[in-house]
């Protein structure tokens, strides 16, 4: 299969080396950011794979956080000191270590309920980004499950055929709580979107996202950002399927 040649693929050793090739890639794109823009505007994820960039960012040399405004690609509806939330996993691995001033935190109230913390977050990101019909994060922090969803966007999900939407409340029947997501067109809008994974068991669906198949059945293969650019960064285990 052609790869999009807006799809990059960076392949490390192992997970400590691709954790620090993705906090130097973030440290880039929010430099980059604020020399041009004045402000860096970045959205994280949960899961585990982003866990070591986060804590190698709160160890990063002298840079100037203050410039930086960190929001969510997902979250759960739990609160903010649960140890399910992704704003906790950020907040005690990063945001709190430095200090980030609350007004450039974003998190997603999840605790309120799915639909009412969907319209506050897309309030927050009109006011944050009043250009546009979009908000236009300068990077985007994913990772990618073994079934192909990233932020809380899983296959055959009816958010993924979303188009106005910038953010959008999940239900699900099975055990997993209920959830916010950016959409796609969210996730699109952006300028730099990095998708990070890590461990054999991701090696399948990579396989599938980046050589095989069609990767429009998995959601994160859905994530081409219109004029922006998309980058896998994955560790030889998550790549051992991969002819590269
Ligand atoms: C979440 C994440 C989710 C995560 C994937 C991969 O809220 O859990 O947004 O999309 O990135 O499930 O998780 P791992 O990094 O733990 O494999």
């Amino acid at each position: 299969m052609k790869r999009d040649p807006r799809v990059h693929v960076r392949v490390y050793d192992d997970y400590e080396t691709l954790s620090r090739a993705a906090a130097d890639y973030f440290l880039s794109a929010a430099r980059g950011a604020v020399e041009v823009r004045g402000r860096a505007a970045a959205a994280l994820s949960g899961g585990a794979t982003p866990k070591r960039m986060l804590a190698l960012l709160a160890a990063a040399p002298l840079f100037d956080w203050s410039r930086v405004h960190f929001f969510w690609a997902d979250e759960r509806c739990v609160p903010p000191e649960s140890g399910e939330s992704n704003f906790k996993l950020a907040n005690d691995a990063l945001l709190a270590p430095l200090a980030v001033a609350q007004g450039n935190i974003h998190r997603i109230r999840g605790e309120v309920g799915a639909e009412q913390a969907a319209r506050e977050y897309e309030r927050e990101l009109r006011s944050f980004f009043p250009e546009g019909d979009a908000p236009v994060f300068d990077l985007i922090v994913l990772g990618v499950g073994t079934d192909g969803h990233t932020a809380s966007l899983f296959p055959g999900a009816a958010a993924l055929a979303e188009r106005s939407r910038q953010a959008v409340p999940l239900h699900f029947e099975t055990a997993k709580r209920d959830r916010v997501t950016l959409t796609l067109a969210a996730l699109n809008s952006g300028r730099d979107v990095l998708l990070l994974a890590s461990g054999r068991e991701k090696a399948p669906i990579l396989h599938e996202l980046l050589e095989d198949g069609n990767p429009r059945r998995c959601p994160a293969g859905l994530v081409k950002p219109t004029a922006g650019s998309v980058t896998w960064l994955i560790d030889r285990e998550a790549a051992r399927l991969l002819s590269l």
